[in-house]
């Protein structure tokens, strides 16, 4: 039996609130519109691809790309866009949502998992997308990074 004693103990946090905030928002709106649309997911892509070129502790991950990171701006906006409830963009050109083949000739293995997370976790605060969708993107972004790995 569910007493007052045995709820969640964070039931009332500050992050609890915003969980609650984000669900109800979600009851009539994609995560892809909360994100801003269009505009929002590029801003994001944008962010992204800039902090991993500017920021040394990225090189790893950075010198897997090639020099030119527009065409991979495009490719993740329209990735997102899909995965995010939005227009399925990378699923029109390509055929399918599969991101395995596109990473098999690299190394994604946990030390490029988590310096992937930590860009995109750092690219989503300097876009100042608010607290509330960053608590729900990370854990999601951490799980298809996991996905995405392939040493095994
Ligand atoms: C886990 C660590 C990851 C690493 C190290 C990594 C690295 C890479 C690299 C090196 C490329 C090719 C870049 C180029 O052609 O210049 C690529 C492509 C791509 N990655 Fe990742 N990636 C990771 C995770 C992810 C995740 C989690 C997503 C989605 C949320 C993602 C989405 C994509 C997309 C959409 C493409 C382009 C595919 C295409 O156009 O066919 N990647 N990635």
């Amino acid at each position: 039996m569910v007493t007052e004693t045995t709820a969640q103990p964070d039931a009332n946090s500050p992050a609890a609130k915003r969980r609650a905030e984000v669900a109800a928002e979600l009851a009539n709106k994609t995560m892809y519109e909360l994100l801003g649309s269009e505009d929002g997911i590029k801003a994001i892509v944008d962010s992204f691809y800039d902090v991993m070129d500017r920021d040394e502790e990225f090189a790893l991950i950075r010198d897997m790309h090639k020099a030119d990171l527009s065409p991979m701006r495009v490719s993740l906006f329209e990735f997102l866009s899909g995965w995010l409830g939005g227009p399925p963009l990378f699923i029109e050109r390509n055929g399918s949502p599969c991101l395995t083949g596109a990473h098999a000739p690299y190394n994604v293995d946990e030390q490029a998992g988590e310096l992937w997370v930590s860009c995109m976790n750092r690219a989503l605060a300097e876009a100042e997308v608010e607290e509330k969708y960053r608590d729900l993107l990370a854990p999601a972004f951490e799980r298809m990074a996991d996905m995405v790995r392939n040493d095994g």
